[in-house]
């Protein structure tokens, strides 16, 4: 309990600080060099958002809970394709500075929560039609018992990604965590299949994003 607190304050410094530039990832405002080693090493990050958003198909009215929301891409996404209810919970109070901004920008305050908490201790109260959680399983330490939380908020799908595991990219992204004082999990396959085992899903469908060291997307069907 004691450490997954420490996990949890870890992450969250890590995301007030650097882990801010994350956000420039989506909107291409980083330079010429960091844009295609993007392309080159980073791929999975655009290629998770539209395996997510194809696997949800029409979202009009339906209601939307975004675990780890950051700065709110997936938000954004949600209610341009008419989702009536979006609720993003983050831990980092920056990232979601910059998500009630889009927001905001797009008058669309009053269909969103946005909720600063770590996931794995906040209390849901309602289930959701569709659920996403990006880039967010890299810094959880139970992953089982936080998809099954995850699973108790949703209704029909949800789709989260899993960071895999490369001979020569781990180890780098490794000691790039340890100097900032951040936990990582990384996961192979049977991880993955662990992690989703006993959430209660009717269908888990487990697509690999080709490429070393590509997220693992999973995709669970609860209808
Ligand atoms: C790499 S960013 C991804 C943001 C967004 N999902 C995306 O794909 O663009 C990871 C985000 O997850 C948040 N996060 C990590 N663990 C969390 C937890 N236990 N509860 C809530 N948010 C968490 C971090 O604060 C950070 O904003």
């Amino acid at each position: 309990m004691a450490e997954k607190r420490e996990d949890a304050r870890a992450v969250r410094t890590y995301f007030e600080g650097g882990g801010v530039s994350f956000d420039t990832f989506y909107d291409g405002r980083r330079g010429a060099l960091v844009r295609w080693l993007d392309r080159k090493f980073r791929y999975d990050v655009l290629d998770r958002f539209r395996i997510a958003f194809n696997a949800f198909g029409d979202l009009r009215g339906k209601t939307f809970l975004d675990v780890g929301c950051g700065s709110g891409p997936y938000v954004v996404e949600a209610l341009r394709r008419g989702a009536s209810r979006v609720v993003g919970v983050d831990l980092s109070g920056t990232m979601l500075a910059l998500a009630r901004e889009k927001v905001a920008a797009m008058g669309m305050t009053a269909c969103v929560e946005l909720v600063q908490a770590d996931f794995a201790s906040w209390e849901p109260g309602e289930r959701f039609d569709a659920a996403v959680v990006m880039g967010v399983m890299d810094y959880v330490g139970d992953a089982a018992t936080f998809m099954r939380k995850v699973a108790n908020a949703t209704s029909a799908r949800a789709a989260v990604s899993f960071p895999s595991i490369s001979w020569w990219r781990s180890p780098i992204r490794r000691v790039r965590y340890l100097v900032k004082r951040c936990p990582l999990y990384l996961y192979d396959r049977r991880r993955v299949e662990a992690a989703v085992e006993g959430c209660g899903a009717r269908d888990v469908e487990i697509i690999k994003i080709p490429g070393a060291g590509m997220d693992y997307v999973v995709l669970l069907d609860f209808e």
